[in-house]
């Protein structure tokens, strides 16, 4: 938008630019920037205009992010305006992800780099390295507590091994997704070092208090993120004699985005990585960017502003890459980290989807798909063009995190039905197969989180352990139930690495010291390649799942209508034990596939002419997408057998 203000600012910090500022192609620099510029000044001055420096901190900004795209490579200027052309590309069904450890899928990142044909095998075009920046030894929350952000940490290899590894990717037509750490860092972080050896400059890039007075304040209506390890929100500094605001661990400082210098410091180190060829970064954390007195701290309004100026500078230098919102938060607010607009991600265009996550575990806990259809139902309307990113594991833990209300309209009381999800996974329910472990106990709220490995948690550990063929065959249903969910529903579905072949809980985080007290360590495998080769061998665990997920993944790309176009229908079928969704095809939308999934240990019917059939199938016979089967039909009654799923066409 032209505004009269904010274009004469421009004109302004365009005269005043750094001399050095001037290279070859900086034409679509410019007009990116002119689009842009009335919404980046007035975040900005929403931000931070009340300061007296924010003129020289906005005439930063634009140096920023010209220097970076000074340095963008012509490869990726290209790809930045083929994806301008083809703007719905990351919406198509063809993506398929898996988010990794490069030191536990493989070795480090040479021996990843051997490996990339696995993905291919697979199907997998999208692949999430956990994070690899530099990070002090013992512990550092896996990575998530970075001393360097321009740093790789020598355990995984160097800079120059991400970028072969990205070329790599890159012939075979794989997105490279990395972390960008963004709401703090490690104490060994070098503005933290500075900030210790007392530099006011540097305290004032994290909540640094000199007495209880604030930090108490704060605490009135903070919760705890990890209450058993690192309880309370701000840590005792020896050295600096002050307290440091530290919400997750206590080595993990909170930066602080009031300080405009935060900001561009952040936004510079997206850049840098956007520009070592990264299709995609993982905003981490980004829920509690924003700290206020007398809030929680979490989904404050100027989070969301911080991600929009951040997406639109984003935009200007580096348009082609993608964020993702790592918003562990509840169903109403994950929803706005795509940012509230007409169309566009203004935020993010791609986020956790961990409530439907979260609805999945619910449903194979209770063999039903009663809150899991409630709650897809209560799941506000998405923007057109931004996506989910839909997951069953993921190197966390599993948070209850369904709505209160979701969890009454299906008949059950909040605090007891989560107690019982808890208890199932995690071992106290006799009936129970799963070996999951608890996670985060809050012994002031008695809330509980759930880690485990996706085999572990359906039940395949057990049943190896108790040699009972039945037990597998059902885990390995489960799993590829599962699975089917995550891949049809709309979004990227995104697979874990070791879930592809049954991979148990590993308990040799015990041994370390560093680990041992973060029960998220037992699904964060190194991969057994001995164990992995065993895909090829007909009849075992390995090749049941492998095959059956890599068939599963060949097939979705093949249904346009699983595209994610906001093209989809949840039906209530009445059926308690069935969770049942349309797919159609966004520009032929009397083209669909009827997803039908039973949760239950029983076989389940299904009257085709209660859904409406004609609107489904034209023939008299259906058939399912994933397994070429006719399913068994009595007459208009489909009957799903136990554990299974169906993508239903007329064809
Ligand atoms: C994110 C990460 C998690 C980490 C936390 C703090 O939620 O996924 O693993 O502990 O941020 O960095």
């Amino acid at each position: 938008m032209y505004e009269q203000v904010s274009h004469s600012l421009l004109n302004d910090i365009m005269i005043e630019l750094d001399p050095t500022i001037k290279g070859e192609g900086l034409r679509h620099f410019y007009t990116r920037l002119g689009a842009n510029f009335y919404s980046i000044h007035s975040l900005f001055c929403i931000l931070y205009g009340k300061r007296d420096d924010s003129r020289e901190h906005i005439q930063h900004l634009v140096e920023t992010m010209a220097r970076q795209y000074l340095l963008r490579p012509q490869y990726l200027r290209d790809s930045d305006l083929a994806r301008e052309k083809d703007h719905n590309w990351f919406l198509s069904q063809e993506w398929v992800g898996m988010a990794l450890y490069a030191d536990g899928f493989a070795k480090n990142l040479p021996d990843l780099t051997g490996r990339v044909h696995y993905f291919q095998e697979l199907g997998v075009n999208m692949v999430h390295l956990m994070p690899m920046m530099q990070c002090p030894r013992g512990a550092s929350d896996g990575g998530y507590a970075i001393s360097d952000f321009r740093q790789i940490d020598a355990r995984f290899g160097t800079l120059d091994d991400v970028e072969t590894l990205a070329d790599e990717l890159r012939k075979r037509n794989i997105l490279l997704t990395l972390d960008v750490v963004l709401n703090h860092t490690s104490d060994e972080h070098a503005w933290a070092q500075q900030a210790r050896a007392g530099d006011l400059q540097h305290q004032d890039y994290y909540y640094i208090f000199a007495s209880r007075e604030v930090p108490d304040m704060f605490e009135a209506t903070m919760p705890e993120i990890f209450p058993e390890t690192s309880p309370g929100n701000f840590t005792w500094d020896e050295a600096m004699g002050k307290w440091v605001m530290t919400v997750f661990n206590s080595y993990q400082w909170d930066l602080n985005y009031s300080n405009p210098a935060v900001f561009i410091e952040m936004l510079d180190i997206i850049l840098f990585w956007a520009n070592k060829g990264v299709d995609i970064l993982r905003l981490d954390a980004v829920a509690f960017l924003w700290k206020k007195i007398g809030s929680i701290c979490q989904n404050e309004r100027e989070a969301h502003l911080i991600l929009q100026l951040l997406k639109d500078c984003c935009q200007v230098s580096a348009p082609g890459v993608l964020f993702i919102a790592e918003a562990i938060v509840a169903p109403v607010e994950i929803i706005k980290y795509f940012g509230e607009d007409a169309i566009n991600a203004k935020e993010c265009e791609i986020a956790y989807n961990a409530t439907f996550m979260a609805l999945l575990w619910d449903a194979v806990a209770t063999k039903n798909a009663k809150l899991l259809t409630q709650g897809v139902k209560s799941l506000p309307d998405k923007l057109e063009r931004a996506t989910w990113l839909n997951y069953i594991r993921c190197h966390d833990d599993i948070g209850l995190g369904f709505d209160d209300n979701d969890i009454r309209a299906v008949g059950y009381e909040p605090y007891a039905h989560r107690q019982f999800l808890i208890d199932y996974y995690t071992g106290s329910y006799a009936a129970s197969p799963a070996r999951g472990l608890p996670f985060g106990y809050n012994n002031k709220t008695g809330d509980t989180r759930i880690s485990g490995s996706l085999a572990s948690l359906v039940g395949l550990e057990s049943a190896m352990q108790s040699d009972d063929p039945q037990q597998i065959d059902v885990a390995i249903k489960i799993i590829l139930l599962l699975h089917g969910m995550t891949l049809s529903f709309g979004g990227i579905p995104l697979l874990y690495y070791g879930d592809e072949i049954g991979t148990l809980n590993d308990k040799t985080y015990l041994d370390d010291p560093a680990k041992a007290n973060d029960s998220r360590w037992a699904h964060r495998p190194r991969i057994n390649w001995d164990r992995a080769e065993l895909r090829n061998t007909p009849g075992s665990i390995e090749y049941r799942l492998f095959t059956a997920l890599k068939k599963m993944i060949s097939v979705r790309k093949e249904v346009t209508a699983f595209a994610d176009f906001n093209n989809r229908e949840l039906l209530d079928v009445g059926n308690p034990h069935l969770f049942v969704f349309a797919r159609f095809e966004h520009l032929q939308p009397s083209r669909r596939v009827l997803v039908v999934a039973n949760f239950d240990n029983s076989p389940q019917h299904l009257n085709l002419e209660d859904i409406g059939r004609k609107a489904y199938f034209r023939n008299a016979s259906v058939r399912d997408l994933y397994s070429g089967e006719r399913p068994a039909m009595f007459k208009e009654e489909l009957v799903i057998p136990p554990y299974r799923f169906y993508w239903l066409t007329d064809q």
